[in-house]
């Protein structure tokens, strides 16, 4: 599969150099091409392999890349293990529907009188992958589905990099579906950080869909997501480039999209981030054979 152009675009809008010795047609540098590539997810486009013409993203010069082993460290629960950290035991049972009207009723803190409406999540419920964000915008809080400002059109960038896709309608291949949640469900205001209390008292309904969801692979973006789910206030920069484990559940910290668009030197290594989350799908589907 050959990236598309706008795939292209996107790479090379994050600081991503498209190398142009494996651009279709032009030959390609053998020892470059095992000590530069980024790591491929099995029919996606990360790293196809250089024979069938198709381009690769490199970092940046001067701009060291991680060895993309998926060791696993930083454990946090194994799964089975109950009860889960952060749990309500009034959710355990709920469905989809029945979690989505729960969150839509909740008046647990402060934010329901500033909220417009709650943002439960979006994406197909069957998704492998699991995408972790902070809490709703001003957009989000707008039309009631998280990552739609210009953090989510820049989210939305990164996933389609990897052909990955929230949409929910099923023409996208399990391998390449995901679920984006946030550790809030309502609009903190002037988008403040969160509190701890409102951390707390939300994250059952985060917990009860990765329950839920079961995904194979969850992507924590930013400090807020790293500390409901690692229970860390390990900066953001300390805590990726490894695999951390929550519930069970392999789990690749990343920068927040929106601290990207602050600071576009680190979308290399978001992209670094990326390429390892789609190593460690790749293993776990790999481990659990057909779906
Ligand atoms: N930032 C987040 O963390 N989540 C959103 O839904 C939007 C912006």
């Amino acid at each position: 599969m050959r990236w598309s152009e706008r795939q292209q675009a996107m790479l090379r809008q994050m600081g991503l150099r498209v190398w142009p010795a494996a651009l279709p047609g032009a030959a390609v540098a053998p020892e470059r091409t095992a000590a530069r590539a980024p790591r491929p997810q099995a029919g996606v486009s990360a790293n196809p392999a250089p024979a069938t013409g198709t381009p690769r993203a490199v970092p940046p010069a001067g701009m060291p890349r991680l060895a993309p082993t998926a060791g696993t460290v930083g454990t946090v629960g194994t799964a089975g293990e109950v009860p889960t950290p952060g749990a309500r035991a009034d959710l355990a049972g709920l469905d989809w529907d029945a979690l989505r009207q729960a969150v839509a009723n909740c008046r647990a803190c402060g934010l329901c009188a500033s909220r417009t409406q709650t943002v439960f999540g979006a994406g197909h419920p069957q998704a492998r992958w699991m995408v972790v964000g902070e809490a709703p915008g001003e957009a989000e809080d707008r039309q009631g589905e998280p990552f739609v400002g210009p953090a989510g059109q820049l989210l939305d960038r990164m996933l389609a990099a990897l052909a990955l896709t929230r949409s929910s309608d099923g023409a996208a291949a399990p391998a390449q579906r995901v679920y984006i949640a946030n550790t809030l469900k309502c609009r903190p205001p002037r988008n403040r950080n969160p509190s701890a209390e409102e951390m707390a008292l939300c994250e059952p309904f985060l917990v009860r869909q990765i329950e839920l969801l079961q995904p194979r692979l969850i992507l924590a973006m930013g400090r807020f997501a790293v500390q409901a789910l690692l229970r860390s206030d390990e900066p953001v920069g300390r805590l990726r480039g490894r695999v951390h484990r929550y519930q069970g559940v392999p789990l690749v910290v990343t920068y927040h999209p929106a601290y990207l668009l602050r600071n576009p030197a680190d979308k290399a290594r978001a992209w670094d981030d990326l390429c390892l989350a789609a190593q460690v799908a790749e293993d776990a589907a790999v481990a659990s054979g057909p779906a």
